[in-house]
């Protein structure tokens, strides 16, 4: 069969409001032209973020009802812990309210103000995290990824070649963790192959700096590889995730992507006594070691969401849906970051927009257009989230400038994609009258979730 279905069926419904283009013109406008500022029910597809927005399956449901709730030593705790150790397969586990939650504990224990830390491309939580501990974060994407539109199907890998400039450079002394993140969020949603993983764990090691993986989206990774790495045709989704993390030394983890649930998340070691130090600062930032901010029954939905991500059958329709919108935009001419990634389309606002420089926005200049067409809500990826230069302060062009439309798990339905095609096809059409915006107001980090703006 070739047509896509979604492999579940829904049993319990959220109604949208429509609203109409007149409405949204108002809204947008006392939203300060940020979609972060919408209240959400005034929002007809959420495409903002993947993260905690996922639909719960009946098993996930019935296990929070089994949630213990005790203080310490929760059995609701061991099933997590278990699971978590079981398919990541490091020996420590220390539970968060969400992924930042991790970065905060990791690199409040391993970041100094002399540090660097590179990523394949940090995502922002994780950048603000390193500078507000004064060091210094490093995109190494590959060079594969700077060509929006070939299909090189792996275009989140590091730059290997730059990873060990870095090291030669900076001294091993000043790097405390090498990190990449699968698949890399901020650089388009791409995978990275095993073989990358393999020789940034091998060139990190060999320099004695610990590698940890950013592991939100590892299930969409390890299917990435399934389909397109020679050599794990016949490899499970689970086995491969087996395989990437035992080339690691850690992970952080939001459970608010690949484990379906609306909270939580995880840091990982085999480092006892790093641990040691985390589950202090755990105590006194998110809880006792057995919760870490997390109620017992968000531990108990995290345990079946990410047995259930690992299904394969839910990621290749996963794939193939975003497959299908990328599909359907690059056909029509419309910039699309190419090849698909696994949780989200990018439009690549730069050339969709090309008569708005980076430093009007074109990126959230779009976002603001789709919002009026058809009440779709993105995210800006480009120069409003990463035009701050952390040291200096100055704005500058980040080095794209994306629209994201991350794709809820299991929420939408093919229409529903089918309707955001025809929205941004008729903002396409139009593009030559949408104008750039600029900042009236924001603050020193993470700008892009409460900015204000106004059309220059
Ligand atoms: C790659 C990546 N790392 C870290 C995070 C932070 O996770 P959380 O939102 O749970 O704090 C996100 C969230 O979107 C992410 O995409």
């Amino acid at each position: 069969m070739k047509t896509i279905i979604e492999p579940f069926r829904i049993k319990m419904v959220e109604p949208i409001k429509l609203t109409s283009r007149e409405q949204r013109e108002q809204l947008i406008e006392e939203a300060s032209f940020n979609p972060f500022l919408l209240r959400a029910e005034d929002v007809i597809i959420d495409l903002l973020t993947d993260s905690g927005t996922s639909a719960m399956s009946a098993d996930a449901w019935g296990a929070m009802m089994r949630g213990d709730e005790s203080y310490a030593g929760a059995r609701s705790w061991y099933r997590f812990r278990d699971t978590v150790i079981d398919i990541f397969g490091f020996e420590q586990v220390i539970p968060t309210h969400q992924g930042r939650a991790a970065e905060h504990i990791l690199f409040s224990v391993m970041v100094q103000s002399d540090s660097v830390v590179p990523n394949n491309t940090h995502f922002d939580t994780t950048r603000a995290n390193i500078e507000y501990f004064g060091g210094r974060a490093v995109d190494l994407p590959c060079v594969e990824s700077d060509d929006l539109e070939s299909d090189y199907p792996f275009k989140g890998n590091m730059n290997i070649v730059a990873l060990e400039k870095l090291i030669a450079d900076e001294g091993a002394e000043h790097i405390p963790l090498v990190m990449v993140t699968v698949t890399n969020n901020s650089g388009g949603g791409q995978p990275v192959s095993m073989a990358n993983i393999k020789e940034i764990s091998r060139i990190s090691r060999s320099a004695g700096i610990p590698f940890y993986i950013d592991a939100c989206r590892f299930a969409e990774n390890a299917q990435f590889i399934r389909r397109n790495e020679p050599g794990y045709e016949e490899t499970g989704a689970a086995e491969i995730a087996k395989e990437m993390f035992a080339y690691a030394d850690g992970c952080t983890m939001s459970a608010k992507k690949d484990s379906f649930a609306n909270i939580g998340g995880f840091l990982c070691t085999n480092d006892a006594e790093l641990a040691h130090k985390e589950r202090n600062i755990l105590i006194m930032t998110e809880g006792f070691p057995t919760y870490g901010g997390l109620a017992g029954r968000d531990l108990e939905a995290i345990a079946v969401g990410l047995r259930e991500v690992l299904d394969e059958h839910y990621l290749d329709y996963r794939l193939l849906s975003t497959r299908y919108v990328v599909r359907h935009l690059h056909e029509a001419g419309i910039p699309v970051l190419m090849p698909a990634g696994g949780h989200a389309v990018y439009l690549d606002a730069r050339r969709f927009l090309s008569h708005i420089e980076p430093l009007q926005y074109p990126g959230q200049a779009l976002a603001v257009e789709l919002y009026l067409e058809a009440g779709i809500r993105s995210v800006e990826i480009g120069t409003v989230m990463f035009g701050i230069d952390a040291h200096t302060g100055e704005e500058r062009p980040a080095r794209l400038d994306l629209l994201r439309l991350a794709i809820p798990r299991r929420v939408y339905t093919q229409s529903h994609m089918d309707y955001v095609l025809e929205g941004i096809n008729l903002v396409w059409e139009r593009r030559a009258d949408v104008r750039g915006l600029r900042i009236v107001e924001a603050p020193k980090f993470l700008r892009h979730f409460t900015a204000k703006f106004e059309h220059v």
